[in-house]
């Protein structure tokens, strides 16, 4: 079985692509620069040039393909919009996975996209939805809601760092989880036939709030945090302004997502049939409170190894001896 990967150097795609090779699928991906992802190609995966935004280049990566799995979204930090990439692509890769007869087809989207129409990544999350199940292939979609990855820049390194942690005024609880768990219920997937042609949530066992993940921060690292806090209406003002010029679409769609956070409604659900139907045990999920306490443990030892390197230096050098006037 070979799968395709779209979106193999990302935080969650590079995670797949380890699971994948571990659980000894022929893996190729499909990448944008395959400089950067020469880690993939050590790890034993095939690398293909391609790019979502040019069509052409998708039915050759799609070759001998029986599986897609697409973790692909647009960057922030690109000069391509959601739409362009999220959208378009999507649309290019479906159709283009549909002709090369692909047998599977796996797509990550959000949890409760359905639910807000004027966030643009949400409703283009759900438009790829419907669209997947009007394709005629077979596919799977997973609903994701938070990766706990991600919350070591906004929190943790800050508040390492004696930094501002910045939060919204109001926000939602997020079930986070870890990438590498979400990489087995995609993988797993691929092999439970009950999955096929059905969509599932894949969150965390509970919604944490900014504050409540602030807390446990700072219990772990023994440092208080200085939180900045954002007001909602500075953020709309700032999307409002953003749309005006070409350069702040990408911005202004993004900041649509404090919307999403504005409601306080929790982006949670519930995964009890989700484990029973792909056969994972739920008491092999990480916790957030043990993936960051297994974080902060393993910096903290660094630091403290650091710490202790820089005093035995400092015995070590040779005292200089005050110059004397002959
Ligand atoms: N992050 C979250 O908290 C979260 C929450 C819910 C759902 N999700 C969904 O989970 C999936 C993975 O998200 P992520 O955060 O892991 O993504 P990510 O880290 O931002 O990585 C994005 C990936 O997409 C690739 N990509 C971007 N534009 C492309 C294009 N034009 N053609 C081909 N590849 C392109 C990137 O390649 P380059 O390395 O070349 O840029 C990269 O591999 C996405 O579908 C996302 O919507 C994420």
């Amino acid at each position: 079985m070979t799968l395709l990967i779209v979106g193999a150097t990302g935080t969650l795609g590079r995670q797949v692509a380890r699971r994948a090779l571990d659980e000894g699928y022929k893996v190729r991906c499909l990448v944008r620069s395959p400089k950067k992802a020469g880690f993939l190609k050590e790890w034993g995966a095939e690398l293909v040039p391609g790019n979502l935004c040019h069509p052409d280049s998708l039915p050759p990566a799609l070759v001998d393909v029986t599986a897609v799995i697409d973790a692909a979204t647009s960057r922030p930090t690109d000069s391509l919009t959601i739409k362009q990439v999220d959208w378009d692509g999507k649309v290019a890769l479906i159709q283009a996975a549909k002709a090369a007869g692909v047998e599977r087809f796996i797509f990550l989207s959000i949890l409760d996209s359905e639910k807000y129409p004027d966030v643009p990544l949400m409703e283009i999350k759900r438009c790829t939805e419907l669209f997947l199940a009007e394709a005629d292939l077979n596919y799977t979609i997973l609903q994701l809601c938070g990766f706990m990855q991600g919350l070591i820049g906004q929190y943790a390194i800050p508040i390492l760092e004696r930094q501002a942690v910045w939060v919204t005024g109001e926000s939602s609880p997020i079930a986070y989880m870890d990438t590498q768990d979400i990489a087995k219920f995609v993988i797993r997937a691929l092999s439970v036939p009950e999955t096929e042609k059905q969509t599932f949530p894949v969150v965390g066992s509970r919604a944490w709030s900014a504050d409540e993940i602030i807390s446990l921060c700072e219990r772990l690292s023994g440092q208080d945090a200085r939180v900045t806090r954002m007001p909602i209406n500075l953020l709309r003002t700032v999307r409002r302004v953003s749309r005006f010029f070409q350069w702040g679409w990408n911005v202004a769609d993004r900041l649509a997502f404090t919307e999403v956070l504005a409601t306080g409604r929790p982006l949670h659900a519930s995964m009890d049939e989700v484990y029973q139907v792909f056969g994972l045990d739920p008491q092999d999920t990480i916790t957030l409170e043990s993936y960051l306490q297994e974080y902060f443990g393993r910096i903290l030892k660094k630091l403290k190894e650091l710490d202790y390197k820089k005093t035995q230096t400092k015995k070590q050098a040779p005292k200089k001896t005050p110059f004397k006037k002959s």
